[in-house]
């Protein structure tokens, strides 16, 4: 591939060359360079960029209502993203011991029955589930398909301001205790860095009466409804809306906003992860709902232009661990151009 089939938007003209800290919010360093430095031959090795669409991922849990999601992209502390299809309610509850999920549902509709209430989340809702909340998912439609962050440390709200990006009174769902529900499952799994551990349990751990104390720890957030930070004509980097205390995951709208073109970059510190959601606009090289990017840290990339009158949705991920595709996301990755995020080859 040829640096005329990804040319530079000012091709000829001297290229601003951005090394950052820290995503967004640590020092940088700026070198103008003449070669438009994205573009690549060939590349050995693990640490490459990919793209993959989830809904192509063939999941255990489309054909086994036991198994658990399937793992797309993992590190080494056990941060992880996987993928359900799920076809059938869960048949058990199930703890998540090692971390807190952040659910995000590219398609379909489901139930999630927890220990805090029972909401319902359709098409590019997040559902957050700290860890150790018990919980159970009965899929509403046969599409189903979710993206599940795993992260080691808890993930909270970090909005640049108490409101503007998100209406917390009005966006943010929490779920709603039944106190007549009917008893369910008495299997409750609690999963771990080494796999379930099953307990026959004599009642329901999840059914109850009413919440008496604390704030609801579940909730639920339509990427839709996160406003992307803009500056204007001018350009800047994206604002989180999510993250762990000591940043070792944010989590950002990466949805269509005004302004130019990302710099050509380099991130020190992060792993780049991004899911595009939906359209009607292209995101660069990218128009299929349900594709995920991820660019390592330390790959120069460009990056599309976000400015797109047709709008699109998508999530961005930073985190400081280094990923890894698993090998039933590498059935279905392929090296991505890191330009405009087409195929390479
Ligand atoms: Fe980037």
């Amino acid at each position: 591939m040829s640096d005329s089939d990804h040319a530079h938007p000012a091709a000829g003209a001297p290229t601003p060359n951005l090394w950052s800290r820290d995503g967004f919010t640590g020092s940088n360093a700026i070198a103008l360079r003449n070669d438009y430095t994205p573009t690549y031959r060939s590349v050995r090795g693990p640490h490459a960029p990919h793209r993959f669409n989830l809904l192509a991922i063939e999941t255990q849990d489309q054909s086994d209502a036991e198994a658990l999601p399937t793992p797309v992209l993992v590190a080494r502390n056990g941060l992880e993203l996987a993928v359900s299809h799920r076809r059938q309610p869960m048949p058990y509850a199930l703890r998540n011991t090692e971390g807190d999920e952040l659910h995000l549902v590219q398609s379909g509709s489901a139930r999630f029955v927890t220990d805090f209430g029972t909401l319902e989340a359709g098409p590019l809702d997040f559902v957050h589930i700290p860890r150790s909340i018990t919980y159970r998912i009965d899929p509403l439609s046969q599409d189903y398909a979710a993206l599940i962050l795993t992260s080691p440390d808890p993930l909270r709200f970090d909005t640049p301001a108490p409101f503007g990006m998100i209406n917390f009174g009005k966006a943010v769902r929490k779920p709603s205790i039944d106190p007549q529900g009917a008893p369910g499952t008495t299997r409750l799994c609690l999963r771990t860095f080494d796999g379930v551990t099953e307990f026959d349990m004599v009642h329901d751990p999840i059914r109850a009466l009413a919440q008496v104390g604390g704030p609801p720890p579940v909730w639920a957030l339509n990427l839709r409804d996160i406003v992307p930070v803009s500056y204007g004509e001018r350009g800047g980097p994206p604002a989180q809306f999510l993250s762990t205390a000591d940043t070792d995951v944010m989590a950002f709208t990466l949805s269509a906003r005004p302004g130019p073109r990302p710099p050509v970059h380099v991130n020190a510190d992060y792993d780049e992860i991004i899911l595009f959601a939906e359209g009607p606009g292209a995101w660069g090289g990218i128009s299929e709902p349900g594709t995920v990017t991820w660019v390592p840290k330390g790959v120069t990339h460009h990056g599309p232009v976000e400015d797109v009158p047709a709008g699109y949705q998508a999530w961005l991920l930073e985190v400081r661990q280094t990923m890894r595709l698993t090998d039933a996301a590498r059935q279905h990755a392929r090296l991505i151009e890191t330009s405009e995020y087409g195929y390479q080859d």
